[in-house]
């Protein structure tokens, strides 16, 4: 909730200021727009009085330069000179030269360094909300309105990345570092040969796997994985097979997704694949750490959300079909590193979530052709602490639906397409790998009214799914499990 107004409370000064400045220019003609505009110039000059006496719009206009619009993504940090309020006052009273820290002794008297530091403060109270408290060690969560217990599907993997169900109970689960396992209802892990070999190392390796809608009849699994470059080993990309199961071997694969172009880099590969309920394929690809080229130029795949069919062709209404160099699997751009991609049951939607830098991590709803701003407008900076845009918001960019400050490393997404968990039904699932907890969200016309931390403490948290049994299945890694979520009533 609080990150959610955060939110709001951007946007409305934003619109605040965008409305004040067009009405100073607007000409007037006559006495009532004359009447209208004084009102409006004396609302205006009150506002700037005040505004210069409100921590907010200091830290605006003294601090954003440097430390990023959002002083939460700020305060999301190592401090080198602490955080108590004698320490945060004086380096903002006297600042650190050597470190090009300024001294603010002349602007501001006692007062406003003081309200400066209480600002600060709630921000850094804001970071350590997600400092959780002690570790379930029963596999027993209460949740604001169910009692939750872990079931323990699968342990002993590394990095579970990947979640999917065959027909009879059965779930295919991925291991990053390049291996597939088969779950038999009695609890066995068998390996699947004969899956591509991957670029396993930092973010890459085996990672999504999905069903085909109609797998009963045609068999087909689709696979998501960082891919050597044939070519030169160094490289690798984000790319896309599908084959099928016979018996404990994966066969008949065709590769239907080749991000290009390959790159040294090993992280922002992406990936999580989805199907709408017309049968396209949703799959998002990061900005390979390319984000100054990528993500806002179209005639490369990385940095987007892509659109294809089951066999990996180009549906005639994708957006830029028409453009000659653009990509035509594009769906969306301007995406940072989208680990995340879901169907919304109510209304057939493709919603996103996505990493932003330090601070900024997104929920998105998936709109053809759009334009998502990274990274022209973001709420956070680099993670060395400075900056590289002071815009949260553009003309002909989207907003998210949602932003995490800190960011939360978000990681797979899901609605809750079953009414296995009552009151949660049609929710949307994030998880956290930074903080180690799954986020419940609830949303009423495309916006999120309510947020809870659920299963706090389970281990950095990299995919959740919801079953065709209608339960919902999370992997956590370091060490590895894959849980299923038993819903009970609160006692
Ligand atoms: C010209 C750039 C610049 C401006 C403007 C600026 N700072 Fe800084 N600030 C820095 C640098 C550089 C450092 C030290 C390096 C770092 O970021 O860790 C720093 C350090 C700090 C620290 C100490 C951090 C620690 O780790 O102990 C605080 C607190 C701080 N700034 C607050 C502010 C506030 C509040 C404002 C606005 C009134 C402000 N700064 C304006 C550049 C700036």
């Amino acid at each position: 909730m609080k990150n959610y107004f955060i939110a709001s409370l951007g946007i409305v000064i934003f619109f605040a200021l965008a409305c004040s400045q067009q009405k100073a220019i607007t000409p007037s003609s006559n006495s009532s727009h004359i009447a209208n505009e004084t009102k409006v110039a004396m609302e205006r000059s009150t506002t700037s009085v005040s505004q210069s006496k409100t921590p907010e719009s200091n830290y605006a206009t003294y601090c954003a330069s440097c430390h990023g619009a959002k002083m939460d993504a700020f305060v999301d940090r190592k401090w080198k000179y602490g955080s108590s309020s004698e320490a945060l006052a004086k380096a903002i009273k006297i600042g650190y030269e050597d470190d090009g820290m300024p001294a603010y002794d002349v602007t501001f008297n006692d007062q406003e360094i003081n309200e400066l530091v209480q600002y600060i403060q709630k921000g850094i109270t804001n970071v350590e909300l997600y400092k959780f408290d002690g570790e379930s060690t029963d596999g027993i969560f209460e949740t604001e309105e169910l009692t939750i217990k872990l079931d323990t599907l699968a342990s002993g993997m590394d990095n579970p990345w990947g979640i999917t169900f065959l027909t009879d109970g059965e779930l295919l689960i991925t291991e990053q570092g390049g291996k597939l396992y088969k779950r038999s209802v009695d609890g066995s892990l068998t390996e699947i040969s004969g899956i591509p070999a991957v670029k396993a190392g930092g973010q890459g390796g085996l990672m999504d796997i999905e069903v085909h809608p109609d797998l009963e009849n045609n068999g087909w699994i689709y696979i998501a994985y960082a891919k050597p470059n044939p070519s030169n080993g160094k490289e690798s990309t984000t790319a896309i097979v599908r084959g099928k199961l016979s018996g404990n071997s994966f066969v008949e694969q065709e590769e239907i997704f080749e991000a290009l172009p390959y790159s040294t880099r090993r992280h922002h590969f992406g990936v999580r694949m989805e199907f709408d309920k017309d049968g396209y394929l949703y799959l998002s690809v990061g900005d390979r750490g390319n984000r100054e080229v990528n993500p806002q130029s179209l005639d490369n795949h990385c940095g987007k959300i892509h659109r294809i069919h089951d066999d990996g062709s180009i549906p005639a209404d994708n957006p830029f079909v028409n453009m000659p160099d653009a990509m035509h699997s594009i769906y969306t751009y301007g995406n940072r590193n989208p680990q995340g991609v879901a169907l919304n049951p109510v209304d057939g939607s493709i919603w996103q979530n996505e990493h932003g830098p330090r601070g900024g991590d997104e929920i998105n709803i998936v709109k053809k052709g759009a334009n998502y701003g990274w990274p022209i407008i973001s709420y956070g900076i680099n993670y060395n602490g400075t900056i590289f845009t002071e815009l949260t918001e553009s003309e002909g960019m989207e907003q998210p639906i949602m932003y995490w400050l800190p960011s939360i490393g978000v990681c797979g997404m899901t609605f809750v397409d079953s009414d296995k968990y009552g009151p949660w039904q049609n929710n949307v699932l994030s998880g956290s790998l930074r903080f180690k907890y799954l986020e419940r969200a609830v949303v009423k016309n495309n916006e999120i009214v309510h947020r809870e931390n659920i299963l706090e403490n389970i281990g950095r948290l990299r995919v959740v799914e919801v079953g065709p049994d209608g339960y919902i299945y999370v992997g956590v890694e370091e060490p590895g499990y894959v849980f299923k979520l038993i819903p009970s009533a609160k006692s």
